[in-house]
């Protein structure tokens, strides 16, 4: 279980979150939607244990201010929704700071393993600097697969964070990536996902919770939060939520720019 209690996060005199209770369950996706700047990266930074925050988080019973860094990166991996990488690295480099032993590390099987699960088998020479935004989003999933691979160690739940995963991707490596999310999930692994797409979040996640301000507006399943209602409460826009005919799945299709 993924548990904040509380979390508030203020920054110099902004308030950017106050007081979210939040719940994630192994064996499911759960999706943190909202506008631009409503908290949503913040939120994941605090549930990883990134930043320090008023409250309490825990990950499988564990109170994560207590825990150390190499417990906490045994426990969970963390794709930040943009990483810059300053040294002049290789695709194979960057995927490899994800093993325990980081660089110095002997093992390229895993890696390489990694980089052919997110399409970019052969990638491993290549400058990770020159590589197209999408390609590089990969390459970083690759390393946070790396670090956590096994769904379940030790008979405990591990957790993916992602913060936009599929934000540049084209839409079979969108696919390509919330399959591997969900099958990480399958596998008894939570997985916290930030997204924006709110179709494929209606596919994909089991549970939503709706940032606003800072604050939690409303947390559910997806038929229970993806509603005419709470788009015009927090996106302020007049879109009807239409659903998918055999399965109830809610979507959005504008026909109009409005
Ligand atoms: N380090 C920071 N210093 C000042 N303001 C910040 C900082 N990080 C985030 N913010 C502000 O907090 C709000 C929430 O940011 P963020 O969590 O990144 O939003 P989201 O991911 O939902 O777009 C934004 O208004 C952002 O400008
Ligand atoms: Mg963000």
């Amino acid at each position: 279980m993924m548990k904040a209690e509380n979390v508030s996060v203020r920054i110099g005199r902004k308030q950017i979150l106050r007081e979210v209770d939040f719940l994630a369950e192994p064996g499911q996706v759960t999706a943190i939607i909202g506008p631009n700047g409503s908290g949503k990266s913040t939120l994941l930074r605090a549930l990883s244990g990134e930043i320090p925050n008023v409250g309490r988080v825990t990950l499988n019973g564990h109170d994560i201010a207590a825990l150390h860094p190499w417990e906490l990166a045994a426990m969970r991996g963390v794709l930040p929704q943009s990483s810059a990488v300053a040294f002049p690295f290789t695709a194979l480099e960057v995927v490899r700071l994800g093993l325990p032993g980081g660089l110095a590390d002997g093992d390229d099987a895993l890696p390489s393993r990694a980089l052919a699960h997110v399409d970019l088998a052969g990638f491993e020479p290549r400058s990770y600097q020159n590589l197209s935004g999408g390609e590089q989003q990969r390459v970083q999933l690759a390393r946070v697969l790396t670090q956590v691979w096994s769904s379940v160690r030790r008979d405990r739940p591990r957790w993916l964070l992602l913060d936009e995963p599929v934000a540049s991707l084209d839409i079979a490596h969108q696919f390509t990536v919330l399959r591997i999310a969900r099958e990480f999930a399958d596998q008894g692994g939570g997985v916290v996902v930030v997204m924006h797409d709110l179709n494929l979040t209606a596919l994909f996640a089991d549970k939503v919770c709706v940032l606003s301000n800072g604050e939690v507006w409303r947390t559910g399943a997806v038929s229970d939060v993806m509603t005419d209602e709470v788009m015009r409460q927090v996106y302020g826009i007049d879109l009807p939520v239409s659903t998918l005919p055999a399965t109830d799945v809610p979507f959005i299709l504008p026909q109009a720019l409005v």
